[in-house]
């Protein structure tokens, strides 16, 4: 009588194999998972106090985004309106409406309006808007089509890849200056090449996939 048959050799390499494949398949996991869209949210709508809609003041009435988010070319926050900016309008339209009561209660207490953050990344990771827009990167790239939402979600995911996606070869991504505002921009065979946007921008000033660029 043998102790070992020959399939006991079968055996005893599919249970090697399962012993390999279950930490390989719970790192994966671990890695993974964080990093998916649907763990961060993205394409999710949240709940805001007001039920603000890009695609009615963007692209239904044509208002410019810096008018709400007033220090975009400027500094590293974009900024959210305050009240005041809302009720340049809707002090004279919609007045009674019942979708607006936070906005006339949040002007009469003084009180700002409790926005709901969509887009934020971790405390560790250093972001800049106004290098961004001086050098030609459209709103779109990092926030997609905000002009067709009529409630606000993330559109990237906003991991390092999503980053270094872009900081490794950025030309193809560059636009005029004129249509960092404009969602809808895609480029055509009259858009500057990447090469002559690259030289215009004068990007790369330096490596842009340094850790301490971003990690400071
Ligand atoms: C009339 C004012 C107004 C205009 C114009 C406007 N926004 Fe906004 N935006 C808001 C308000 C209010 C919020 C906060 C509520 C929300 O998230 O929808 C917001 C939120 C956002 C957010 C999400 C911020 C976060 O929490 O991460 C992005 C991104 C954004 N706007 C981009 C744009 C872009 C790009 C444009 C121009 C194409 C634009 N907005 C035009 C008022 C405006
Ligand atoms: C430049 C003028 C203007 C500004 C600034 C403006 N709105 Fe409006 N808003 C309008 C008009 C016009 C409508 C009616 C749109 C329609 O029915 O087509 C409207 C409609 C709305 C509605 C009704 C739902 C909808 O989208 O139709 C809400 C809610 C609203 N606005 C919230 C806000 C908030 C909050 C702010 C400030 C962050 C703001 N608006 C700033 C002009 C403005
Ligand atoms: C290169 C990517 C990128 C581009 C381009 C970009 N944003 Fe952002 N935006 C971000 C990131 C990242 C955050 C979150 C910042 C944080 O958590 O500190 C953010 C946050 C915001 C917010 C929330 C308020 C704030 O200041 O944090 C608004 C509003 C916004 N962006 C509007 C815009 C508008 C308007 C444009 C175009 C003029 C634009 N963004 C272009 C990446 C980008
Ligand atoms: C679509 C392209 C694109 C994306 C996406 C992008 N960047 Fe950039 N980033 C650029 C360009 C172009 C520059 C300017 C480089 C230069 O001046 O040479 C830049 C510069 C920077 C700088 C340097 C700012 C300074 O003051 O030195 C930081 C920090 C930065 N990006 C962070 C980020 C972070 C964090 C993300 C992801 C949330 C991101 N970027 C996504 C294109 C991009
Ligand atoms: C262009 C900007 C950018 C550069 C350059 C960059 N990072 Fe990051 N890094 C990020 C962002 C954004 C996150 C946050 C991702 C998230 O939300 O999980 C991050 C997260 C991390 C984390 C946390 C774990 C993770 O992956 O989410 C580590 C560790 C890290 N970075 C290390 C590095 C190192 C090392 C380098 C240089 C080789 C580097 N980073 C370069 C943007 C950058």
């Amino acid at each position: 009588m043998t102790v070992f048959g020959p399939s006991a050799n079968l055996a005893a390499k599919l249970i090697l194999l399962g012993a390999l494949a279950a930490p390989a398949g719970v790192l994966g996991w671990w890695w993974l998972w964080p990093r998916s869209d649907y763990q961060r949210n993205v394409h999710w709508i949240i709940n805001q106090p007001v039920p603000f809609s890009h695609e009615h003041h963007v692209a239904g009435l044509g208002i410019d985004c810096r008018m709400c988010h007033t220090s975009v070319e400027v500094s590293a926050n974009a900024g959210l309106p305050p009240t005041y900016t809302c009720m340049t309008c809707h002090s004279q339209i919609w007045t009674n409406a019942a979708l607006l009561g936070p906005v006339r209660r949040s002007l009469a207490d003084d009180h700002p309006i409790a926005w709901r953050r969509i887009t934020k990344l971790p405390d560790y990771v250093y972001f800049n808007h106004s290098i961004h827009i001086a050098k030609g990167v459209g709103c779109d790239e990092c926030h997609g089509q905000v002009d067709t939402m009529p409630l606000t979600y993330k559109a990237k995911s906003f991991t390092m890849k999503f980053c270094l996606d872009c900081h490794n070869d950025p030309g193809p991504r560059l636009r005029p200056a004129n249509e960092i505002y404009n969602t809808e921009w895609h480029r055509t065979r009259e858009t500057p090449l990447p090469s002559v946007l690259l030289a215009e921008y004068h990007v790369p000033s330096r490596s842009l996939s340094d850790c301490s660029i971003c990690h400071r």
